[in-house]
Formats: structure tokens, sequence, C-alpha cells
């Protein structure tokens, strides 16, 4: 399911005072099998434009295209596209109401008009796959989970609709480092193993270096950066400008190669910093 995004606009309250323009003529393809960090200061318009890529938020001006849905056709199967485009918003434990956790999570297939053995399969594969107990928490009500167990409910009710892109509004917010790492490790096996497109939003750069193949940094509505990580954090000192850290060790190499020593700028991991500096090293 391809994206295909041509001169998006976006203005919240048009024709009032308040109006305020989020996005600004956004154009953007996404292939199938991309892991896409979208990153961007708080109020940079990521959580605008993520909410048109399943029809919550229609395009005001401009075209959105996923795979065969035409976002700007009115006689758009809606229901369609939000079964394939699955999205996490920001504290989705939020949105959890069922009395246990199968209730939660079958909510969306049982929709689907699908047999109760094959919803059944589907909240084992998708509690599975954020490292939840079926057997042990089926029952449970959710509300006495921790905060990181509920979100990874909430991710698994959407997980279980099978959707093939899968979009996360800031997935680790308020998360302890080991929450984090968990969601991020396990939104990394959707990629690979589910084979799924994801876009992860996030203003983490730490975060997200690791696992993207393309980093889209938004600026005040416009895209500012987009490339590979490496690509992207080459901009050390744009990125600072708009607010954005980037990794500690992208910063520290960036610093070196400024006071002249021959070391490439575009290092992400502590390894290939290693490697820089030993050829130096070694080159003496
Ligand atoms: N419902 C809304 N009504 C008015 N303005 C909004 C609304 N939601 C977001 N905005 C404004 O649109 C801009 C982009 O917001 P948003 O997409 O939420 O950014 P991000 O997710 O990057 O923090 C911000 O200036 C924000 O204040
Ligand atoms: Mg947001």
């Amino acid at each position: 399911m391809p994206i295909k995004i041509e001169g998006l606009s976006y203005i919240y309250s048009p024709q009032s005072p308040l109006a305020k323009q989020a996005l600004w003529d956004i154009n953007l393809e996404i292939a199938d099998g991309e892991f896409v960090g979208l990153i961007g200061h708080t109020g940079s318009g990521k959580s605008t434009l993520i909410q048109h890529l399943n029809g919550l938020i229609k395009p005001m001006q401009g075209k959105v295209v996923v795979d065969e849905f035409d976002l700007t056709d009115k006689s758009t199967n809606w229901r369609q596209l939000r079964q394939k485009v699955g999205m996490v918003f920001q504290y989705p434990e939020h949105q959890l109401f069922g009395e246990t956790v199968y209730e939660d999570v079958a909510f969306g297939p049982k929709n689907l008009g699908i047999s109760e053995a094959e919803i059944e399969q589907r909240v084992i594969d998708a509690l599975k796959m954020v490292d939840l107990d079926y057997d042990s928490l089926k029952d449970r009500s959710p509300f006495e989970l921790s905060g990181g167990q509920k979100r990874r409910i909430a991710i698994a009710g959407v997980l279980a609709m099978r959707p093939r892109i899968l979009i996360l509004d800031e997935p680790t917010a308020g998360l302890d480092p080991r929450g984090r790492d968990e969601i991020l490790d396990q939104v990394k096996r959707l990629h690979t193993e589910w084979d799924l497109t994801v876009i992860l939003v996030t203003h983490s750069m730490e975060d997200i270096a690791r696992l993207a193949t393309r980093l889209i940094v938004l600026e005040k509505g416009r895209v500012a950066l987009d490339g590979t990580p490496y690509e992207v954090f080459a901009n050390a000192e744009e990125l600072s400008r708009m607010g954005l850290g980037v990794p500690q060790v992208t910063a520290l190499m960036s610093e070196l190669s400024k006071r002249g020593l021959a070391v490439k700028k575009e290092v992400m991991t502590i390894e290939d910093a290693e490697q820089e500096i030993l050829k130096i090293w070694e080159s003496k």
C-alpha cells in the first residue's frame, strides 16, 4: 500500500480569527515496507499529517492516495481504509474500555464478520506480538494492568485488524526507558516479521535513529528534511536550530569533523564511531 501525498495543505478553523495553518504544501511518497520516522518539534504538524492517512482529517487542499483509496474522493470506503491503515494514537490506553483484555483486543475484528475462531486467533497473535501472555491476561480487566501493559493492549487492538500500514503517534510518550525499549522492539519486529509499512511519530531522534529506514523532519508544517537517517543527521546544525537533538554520538562526530578530523559526520551508533576513530588512530 504505497502512500502518495501531493500539495497537501491544512488549516484548522479556516475563516475564523483562530485560523491556524498546520500543513503547507506537503509532497511525499512512501513505498511499501518503509520504516519512516516522522520527526519534528511540538506543533510542527506531525499529528495533523498522519491523521490524513486514515481519513480522520479529510484533505482540504491537495491530494492523498493510499493504495487504491483516493482520500479526496467522498465515496471512498473509509471502513476498508481504516482496516488497512492501523493508527495508534497518543496515549492509546485512554481508549481502552473492555471488561476484559480479550474483549478489548477483539473489538475491531468482531466488526469484520469473521468467525469466532479467527477472532480468537487474531487476539492470540496480536497479544503475542506485544509480548503479553494470552492465557494469563485474556480474562483480566485491562484497567488492573500497568501503564506499559495497557498501552501494549491498545496496540494489540490495532494489530488484531491486521493492518498493512501501522502509524504510531508518539507511542513511547510517558513510558520509562524499559517500557520505551519494549515498545520500540515490538514495532521493529512488526516491520520485519509482519512486513508492515511503519510510520512512527516522535520528537526523539535517539529513539528513531536505530530503527527507521527513512526520516522525515517537519518544521512549522513543512517538510524540512527527508532522507536516510545518515543523510538527515548530517544536518546537525539545522536540526539543533529546529530544537531537535541528534543522537549524542552523532553530535560528537560532527564536532570532531568540524575541528578538522577526517571522520564521517553521519554516524549513529557507538560501533560506527569507534570504527571511524580507530581509522584515524591507525593512519597516524
Ligand atoms: N484541533 C486543533 N485546532 C486548532 N489548531 C490545532 C488543532 N490541532 C493542532 N492544531 C495546531 O496545528 C499545528 C500542528 O499541530 P499538530 O499536528 O498537533 O503538531 P505535532 O503533532 O507535530 O505536535 C499546531 O500549531 C497546533 O497548535
Ligand atoms: Mg502530535
